[in-house]
């Protein structure tokens, strides 16, 4: 226990904020979408494309099982879509304290804009990909959430604190 587990929209910043907090406040970092590429030994594009979003989703709550047996004092960024499975809703809220990284649709858009690696945003219409998986999700990122954050807002340091002082509180 005692993880900080970051949940919120692709290019919310998870995976840089997460890497931030294990360089400078020395925890051990796991992201999900780099745990799978790692053992399925191929990227989350070539999954979509050869097997499919559904067999994605599988290997994600298969990761969060895997992952919520062993951590402690961690902190795991989660992609975009796992908090999607109630299934994996709950294994996050074992793993520890969960964090929702906040960014407006705007702001999302100008840094996805030059994005590759997101199958769910790939063929054009970015801004309106954005705003409709938006629609679908943010009552479940806010559900799943102990905390938001608002990522345009504060600086590392900053959410690194808010975070911390919301797991002595
Ligand atoms: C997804 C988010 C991605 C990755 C996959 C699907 C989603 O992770 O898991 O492309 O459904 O939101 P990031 O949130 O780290 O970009």
């Amino acid at each position: 226990m005692n993880n900080i587990v970051l949940i919120g929209f692709m290019g919310s910043g998870k995976t840089t904020f997460g890497r931030w907090v294990s360089r400078r406040h020395n925890r051990k970092f796991y992201d999900t979408d780099e745990y799978i590429e790692k053992k399925q030994n191929t990227t989350i594009s070539e999954i979509f494309a050869t097997k499919g979003e559904e067999a994605f989703r599988d290997m994600e709550t298969e990761t969060v099982k895997e992952l919520s047996d062993t951590l402690d004092n961690c902190v795991i960024s989660v992609g975009g879509g796992l908090v999607l499975r109630e299934v994996n809703r709950e294994l996050l809220r074992k793993l520890g304290t969960v964090v929702y990284l906040k960014a407006s649709e705007e702001e999302l858009c100008k840094r996805l804009s030059k994005d590759t690696k997101r199958p769910l945003l790939q063929g054009g219409g970015l801004h309106e990909k954005i705003h409709n998986l938006m629609e679908q999700r943010e009552d479940i990122y806010l559900d799943a959430a102990d905390m938001i954050v608002d990522t345009q807002k504060m600086s590392f340091e900053q959410m690194y604190t808010a975070i911390i002082k919301n797991m002595e509180d």
